[in-house]
């Protein structure tokens, strides 16, 4: 049995990814200059000095898109540059996306206009890495960047989720918010909301703290719930509940994982720190760490897990301690791995005594980029 691991897709309502504002949320009303298929080019006046300051560019949705001061004297392009975004979102939207499939060419042309953008690469990763025809599918959380997007996945993975053959864990970007902004609260609930219910069209059945157990054939897979916001803003750590882990060492004695032939452990944080970057020092990560990874790592041990997969860093790695459960670190799937800077995705024959990752590489758009040009220039390295 083959299974794909993906991880840190980072969808969206048109691709784009970072930060993101609601202009219904900000104390500032805008006065529209120009509507476009609902989309709206608004001007913003400087409370202090009461004239125009800012042009923005907002969604049909409200989500606020691109901020431009205002045109100098002459500049007479301003508005059409941003509606041209807004022309370009509209066409990789995920329900244009999802009405019909752009051909290989469009989808390449799509790209060369937004080589970051995550909807559309999402496509391109599909298009080669399904060719190795997966069994299983797995996605260690971050599917979406802000909690929009598992509809392109529903679309696109039908075949598998039919058959209730793709398993996925959320990741932070599904779950909560790092900037505290107004409306948080409201947004993460809803954000929680959407995952679970993607999570039950999957036929996962979450409990209270949203791990699951999962026999496909004679592996036992187990999902674990890393998204534990912390107290501190501006961090994207995680944590595994106490619960969680009281469940999981449980779960050794339960006959579903007992008498599986495997066992593999699904989260989106990661556990071991990252001495190894060749000649360099280790990449300084700031407010990513998963909070409790020595104990997270024990009951795992505890449980008896083989493998135990995770994304979140965009970095890609196999790491096997000895006695402990080995550790797949996934890429993000549609802006690659940061340590390689290349495009693959992990791919496991599970039918092995011992099985262990293949790397399945592709060739992203990238590959026929000037050198020098990478995806990494394209806000990357803020994503998590
Ligand atoms: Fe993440
Ligand atoms: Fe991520």
């Amino acid at each position: 049995m083959l299974v794909l691991h993906l991880s840190d897709l980072h969808l969206s309502r048109y691709g784009e990814t970072g930060t993101w504002s609601v202009a219904e949320s900000e104390d500032r009303p805008g006065e529209v200059l120009h509507l476009w298929e609902r989309w709206r080019i608004e001007g913003l006046r400087s409370l202090r000095k009461n004239r125009p300051a800012k042009l923005r560019l907002v969604d049909p949705e409200g989500v606020v898109h691109k901020v431009r001061s205002w045109p100098k004297r002459g500049d007479d392009k301003a508005v059409d540059r941003l509606l041209a975004l807004a022309m370009e979102r509209h066409e990789t939207s995920a329900e244009r996306l999802i009405e019909s499939q752009p051909t290989p060419t469009e989808l390449h042309a799509l790209l060369r206009l937004d080589p970051a953008n995550t909807n559309l690469r999402f496509l391109e990763m599909l298009a080669q890495v399904l060719k190795v025809e997966p069994e299983l599918i797995v996605i260690t959380g971050d599917i979406t960047d802000n909690g929009f997007g598992y509809d392109l996945v529903r679309h696109y993975l039908a075949r598998w989720i039919e058959q209730q053959r793709l398993l996925v864990v959320p990741g932070n970007h599904d779950t909560y918010e790092m900037i505290p902004r107004k409306g948080r609260k409201q947004r993460a609930a809803a954000k929680e909301e959407s995952f679970r219910a993607f999570a039950r069209d999957l036929g996962l059945t979450l409990g209270d703290e949203g791990a699951w157990l999962r026999r496909v054939e004679d592996v036992a897979l187990v999902g674990l719930n890393s998204c534990k916001p912390p107290r501190t803003p501006l961090s994207a750590s995680g944590k595994v509940s106490a619960a969680q882990l009281e469940w999981l060492e449980s779960l050794g004695a339960e006959p579903e994982l007992r008498t599986a032939r495997l066992r593999i452990g699904l989260m989106h944080h990661h556990l071991l720190r990252m001495p190894f970057a060749l000649g360099k020092r280790s990449p300084i990560e700031v407010g990513m760490r998963l909070r409790n990874a020595p104990d997270v790592m024990r009951a795992c041990t505890t449980a008896g897990l083989d493998v135990l997969m995770h994304g979140h860093r965009h970095h890609g790695y196999v790491v096997q301690l000895p006695f402990h459960p080995m550790v797949v670190s996934s890429p993000s799937s549609t802006l690659g791995c940061k340590f390689a800077r290349r495009d693959y995705a992990w791919v496991m024959d599970l039918d092995r005594e011992h099985p262990h990752p293949v790397m399945h590489t592709f060739e992203g758009l990238r590959a026929g980029m000037k050198p020098g040009a990478s995806l990494f220039n394209h806000r990357h390295n803020k994503l998590s």
